[in-house]
């Protein structure tokens, strides 16, 4: 994935707000173009009201979202991460949401290990006809973190484990499972 600088100036910019005393919690959000970020599209052109909490980085696929991609935004100051994807069966690229759920998986066991709370990564579906439901999801999550406060850093920062881990696993055969 290439960064997107504009996306972390805005953390930046937030974490200036916590020292101000006026903190808001920041959410990086990794969409798949072809459901996810076209449901936030729809969402913004159908005018629903969602807080503006996330910053998105558009990748083609679920599948491509590395779990480094994950922690680096915590690295870089983010309080929470979203990634979301096309719902099973419907991914552009046939397995490749199956990969990511599969990777993601995987994270999500070793967050706590690093240090960062699982409340704060959140993986899920949204179709490019689900615009009410990427607004309610970014309501809930942006509502959860500001429960759990700032971030605090990465406690025990294992991140080069974590491909070794995903590659492993993808010898596995796929378990292909609807949700
Ligand atoms: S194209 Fe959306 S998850 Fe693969």
């Amino acid at each position: 994935m290439a960064e997107t600088p504009e996306v972390f100036e805005g953390a930046e910019t937030m974490n200036g707000q916590a020292a101000e005393g006026t903190w808001e919690p920041k959410i990086l959000g990794i969409l798949c173009n072809w459901c996810s970020y076209a449901g936030a599209d729809l969402a913004g052109s159908a005018r629903l009201q969602h807080p503006p909490n996330v910053r998105i980085v558009r990748v083609p696929c679920s599948g491509r979202v590395d779990p480094q991609f994950v922690l680096k935004g915590f690295l870089r100051g983010f309080d929470g991460v979203l990634v979301s994807g096309c719902h099973p069966g419907d991914c552009h690229y046939a397995k490749g949401n199956y990969y990511a759920r599969r990777r993601l998986t995987l994270l999500t066991r070793f967050l706590e290990t690093m240090g960062i709370p699982r409340e704060r990564f959140q993986f899920q579906w949204v179709s490019a006809s689900e615009g009410a439901r990427w607004a309610e999801s970014v309501r809930e999550m942006t509502e959860r973190i500001r429960k759990l406060g700032p971030f605090q850093g990465v406690g025990r920062p294992v991140p080069l484990l974590i491909p070794v881990v995903a590659r492993q696993a993808e010898t596995q055969p796929v378990g292909v499972e609807a949700q």
